[in-house]
């Protein structure tokens, strides 16, 4: 296993960790336990790093870790998160006690707040996380999910030291984080932590280049997960979180790193493997529903937000407003069609542009599907 130093600390994690989301519509008795032997099983194969969230199965994902952590938890660098709606000071001590409850610890060595709440002051909010680390509850804090722009201010507002990591999404299909993240994290010795680095297992995005993956795995004799995996890890900063309950896969993603990429393969995967960015205007994009979740139809909906969306539409749309945008919502062409879309991801992203601009000003978005 390849170890990084987590931020400016002197704490060691394991460049391939081990992402615990669960969706609780999805999750049954059987995935949780599933889950708590692949934890205990890949932690044994030396991936000491463990992210986890309150909002992951709505507290089993923690529940599960106090279980497959019992007797082992000082081999493991633990990471927990903060949810949006609890970022005042009193939210963030209650949910910190749950947490530590579930998990079944005297302490977080990496709380993360997961998304932004521009509701709550940011400064109320670093004050409250300072409060947990003076009480040695957290070791080091740790941002998901903010843009540049709020990463940079919150970076001048806590001590160096004590900003250990951001979490974003980082694989082959949305790179977006090369433009800024990256090199702020480079120039100021902050993790990055790379979530969805499987692309939520689609790896990538089309047939045509789901084949050059595997060109370049076979060559190697490893799996394309195995590439892709090893693409982000070489980039210094950068450790991965993969999420799976099958213990073949742990060992797969566990042994990515014992072999090295040439370059003219990183530049075959980087230039026909990444994401095809376009600028779409709202007009045609189609909010469908076919994944699960619930979506607003209309923009009366979206500004009424009767789903409690934090931050929301609104909110997010002061964001862009200012320039501020946090990443390429995800489409899909509709039918044989190359100009109208379908929206896979970032339904309060593109509804928040559209209070921000109208439904004539092309929004950034990365298209799958397209081949
Ligand atoms: N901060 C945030 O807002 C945020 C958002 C999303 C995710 N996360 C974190 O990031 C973690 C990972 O993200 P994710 O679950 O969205 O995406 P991911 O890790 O990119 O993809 C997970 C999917 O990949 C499959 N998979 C795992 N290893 C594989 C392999 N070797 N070959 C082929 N398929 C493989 C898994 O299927 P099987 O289970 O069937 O193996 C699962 O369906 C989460 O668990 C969570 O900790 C954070």
């Amino acid at each position: 296993m390849l170890f990084k130093t987590l931020g400016q600390t002197d704490i060691e994690i394991s460049a391939i960790g081990q992402g615990c989301g669960i969706h609780h519509s999805l999750s049954t008795r059987e995935v949780y336990r599933q889950l708590e032997s692949t934890i205990r099983a890949g932690i044994d194969m030396g991936m000491n790093f463990i992210d986890t969230a309150p909002v992951y199965g709505d507290g089993e994902s923690e529940i599960v870790l106090g279980k497959a952590l019992k007797g082992i938890r000082d081999r493991v660098v633990l990471a927990t998160k903060v949810s949006p709606e609890n970022l005042s000071i009193q939210g963030i001590e209650d949910s910190m006690k749950m947490s530590l409850c579930r998990l079944k610890t005297d302490r977080i060595d990496l709380l993360q707040i997961h998304w932004p709440n521009p509701q709550i002051p940011i400064l109320e909010t670093l004050r409250g996380l300072e409060k947990m680390v003076q009480e040695g509850l957290v070791r080091y804090v740790g941002l998901c999910n903010f843009s540049i722009k709020e990463t940079q201010y919150i970076q001048q507002q806590l001590s160096p030291k004590l900003l250990a990591s951001v979490q974003v999404e980082y694989n082959l299909f949305d790179r977006s984080i090369e433009r800024d993240f990256l090199p702020l994290a480079q120039k100021s010795d902050i993790s990055i932590i790379a979530y969805s680095p499987l692309h939520r297992g689609r790896i990538v995005a089309n047939q045509k280049q789901w084949a050059i993956l595997q060109g370049i795995a076979s060559k190697y004799q490893k799996t394309p997960a195995q590439i892709v995996l090893r693409w982000l890890t070489k980039q210094q900063p950068v450790v991965v979180i993969p999420n799976t309950t099958n213990i073949q896969r742990v060992k797969e993603n566990a042994e990515s790193l014992n072999f090295d990429i040439e370059e003219e393969d990183i530049r075959c995967l980087e230039q026909k493997c990444r994401g095809h960015l376009l600028d779409v205007p709202p007009s045609s994009i189609q909010v469908a529903d076919d994944s699960g979740r619930s979506v607003y139809r209309t923009l009366g909906e979206a500004m009424e937000n009767a789903m409690k969306c934090v931050p929301s539409p609104q909110d997010l749309a002061k964001q862009i407003e200012n320039g501020d945008f946090l990443k390429p919502v995800r489409l899909r062409p509709a039918g044989s069609s190359r100009e109208k879309f379908e929206l896979l991801e970032g339904r309060i992203r593109y509804w928040a542009w559209v209070i921000a601009h109208g439904f004539d000003k092309p929004l950034p978005a990365l298209i799958e599907d397209y081949s």
